[in-house]
């Protein structure tokens, strides 16, 4: 009889430049040394593929949000863990998703990466900040466009406090804490 392999999804929420995308794949190359099964299932490669189609208004950033977290569930009851940076900005979308995964009896773990947007401005990966800023583009999550932070994450990460190998251990940490790596 082979031992099954616990998945469970991580959810990194968090504004533009954040680090969530760092940190995921940080702990990703962790886990894998571990012998774990992960998948990373990034903002920026679902809108791609999955969510191709979709914009940024309210119901479509809700409708990107549940595709995912419909697939990271299937991971992830497959014994994968199943890491997504993804913003998320809507509470209402991540608890959706939340009990998705409690209906299921899937582990789930929702990390916000805290980063305070001064912060976040500042190492402008995709230059979107600079944009908003000089009117090319509207609707930037944290700058106007809402992001809700989450109120009782299962982990707070204050990426602008600590480095991205010290947020990927506080997460393997509660990983391990909850039986999970
Ligand atoms: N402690 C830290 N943790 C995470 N990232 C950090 C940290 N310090 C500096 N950085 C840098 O901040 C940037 C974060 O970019 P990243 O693409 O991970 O953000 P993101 O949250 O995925 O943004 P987006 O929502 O736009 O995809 C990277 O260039 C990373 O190297
Ligand atoms: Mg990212």
């Amino acid at each position: 009889m082979s031992v099954t392999e616990t998945g469970a999804t991580v959810w990194l929420t968090g504004l533009p430049s954040a680090g969530k995308t760092t940190i995921a794949y940080e702990l990703a190359g962790r886990l894998r040394g571990d012998g774990h099964k992960v998948e990373v299932l990034d903002g920026d490669e679902i809108r791609e593929f999955l969510s191709a189609g979709l914009g940024f208004s309210r119901e479509d950033r809700h409708t990107n949000v549940q595709r995912i977290g419909f697939v990271a569930e299937l991971l992830a009851a497959n014994g994968v863990k199943a890491l997504v940076p993804v913003i998320a900005p809507y509470a209402d979308s991540r608890d959706a998703v939340r009990k998705r995964h409690s209906a299921e009896g899937t582990a789930y773990l929702e990390v916000h990466v805290a980063t305070p947007v001064e912060v976040c401005s500042e190492r402008d990966v995709k230059g979107l900040y600079a944009k908003q800023a000089a009117g090319e583009i509207s609707g930037l999550t944290g700058v106007d466009d809402p992001y809700e932070a989450p109120e009782s994450p299962d982990l707070r990460i204050e990426s602008h406090q600590q480095t991205v190998q010290e947020s990927a251990s506080a997460l393997h940490a509660l990983l391990t804490e909850r039986g999970l790596a």
